[in-house]
């Protein structure tokens, strides 16, 4: 019998908290091992953020709130006011795992507010609350990850392939993704979606997570490298190209991993719809275009021993940017929980944000 999305699987590295801890499905093992890092440390958890044992926008935001809410469930502070201290002294310090998506910064925002604002409560009856908003942050993404594959859905018909870049699934949001979204809830729907998976070097997100979630889940998912994706679109294999984001800036322009600006630009040759999925947690109206957003930069290891092996001279030159900019102008839409964006982004954010 086919597995269903509602497998527990999903659900397992889906639930992030568990009392007083946050727990991290450590995706850097994926597929080969499945471990589970359970903290209250916060070191740990900025750790596991920067060394990409959880990745993907909406994930890091959410364990970056639940590192702080775990962190602080010891804390000995005897004020609410020093423990709202303590939270905003935490969630800065986790803002520097990784710069590019804004999910993090906005989870931690809302973190340190949370807490200034209810620094009057005595400190336990705060970190109840503190804990409470990290769960809500969740909660609120496995419902906008939901509208996501709805709005998402009703861009695919039956029988569509659709190539998607990175892993922008369950394992990088709640649930049921952003970019992935859809394809489950067409399935759900009755409609069958395959899928054509970039490998998306230098860490393959689309090999070792895209694929193995989405034949976990029972999707006809077809891995190719990288260097694939214009030959497939040429063979006239793909009908839609679904991504995420990582930040979305004002007028449109949208970083993702590295690679998603080409796969753009080879959509755009062949007449292929290019979709991005993101919830509104991802939008930066303080970035007015692509140019403010800061681009990570990896270290070389990763692109010449990624995984154990060397595979290029030990001291060559590498450049290694993580993520690239998308011009909006290669969007044929933004699909967000409140709906599907389309040209002019600018005005079409400034009214999803409201
Ligand atoms: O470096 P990562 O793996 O955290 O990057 C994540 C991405 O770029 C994903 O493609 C994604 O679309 C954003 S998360 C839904």
């Amino acid at each position: 019998m086919e597995k269903t999305l509602t497998a527990e699987w999903i659900r397992e590295q889906a639930d992030r908290m568990v009392p007083g801890r946050v727990r991290i499905l450590d995706q850097t093992l994926l597929p080969e091992q499945r471990v589970f890092i359970e903290t209250d440390d916060l070191e740990t958890v900025w750790t596991a953020i920067r060394t990409l044992q959880v990745r993907g926008a909406p994930a890091i935001g959410i364990a970056a709130a639940m590192g702080v809410a775990a962190a602080l469930q010891r804390n000995a502070a005897d004020s609410g006011a020093a423990l709202a201290e303590e939270a905003g002294r935490l969630a800065d310090r986790l803002a520097t795992a990784r710069p590019t998506a804004v999910n993090l910064f906005w989870a931690l925002d809302r973190m340190k507010k949370t807490a200034a604002d209810n620094a009057g409560m005595a400190p336990d009856a705060l970190k109840e609350r503190l804990a409470a908003e990290a769960q809500a942050i969740r909660d609120e993404d496995a419902a906008c990850c939901r509208a996501i594959g709805e709005f998402g859905a009703a861009l695919l018909q039956d029988g569509d392939t659709i190539l998607t870049h990175c892993n922008a699934g369950g394992l990088a949001t709640s649930e049921l993704g952003t970019a992935l979204a859809p394809v489950y809830v067409a399935r759900e729907q009755g409609k069958t979606v395959r899928v054509f998976a970039d490998e998306t070097r230098p860490l393959l997100q689309g090999a070792r997570l895209t694929a193995w979630e989405l034949s976990q889940a029972g999707i006809d998912v077809t891995l190719i490298c990288d260097n694939t994706a214009a030959q497939v679109m040429k063979e006239g294999r793909i009908r839609a190209v679904l991504v995420g984001a990582d930040r979305i800036a004002a007028n449109g322009d949208v970083a993702n991993k590295i690679g998603t600006y080409g796969v753009a630009v080879l959509a755009r040759a062949h007449g292929i719809p290019f979709y991005v999925l993101a919830p509104t947690s991802t939008f930066d109206p303080q970035a007015s275009d692509g140019d403010a957003i800061p681009i990570e930069e990896r270290s070389a290891d990763e692109v010449i021993r990624g995984f154990g092996r060397l595979t290029a001279p030990e001291n060559v030159n590498v450049y290694s940017p993580a993520f690239d900019v998308t011009p909006a102008e290669l969007i044929a839409a933004i699909v967000c929980e409140k709906g599907v964006l389309r040209p002019d982004y600018r005005e079409s954010i400034r009214n999803a944000l409201g």
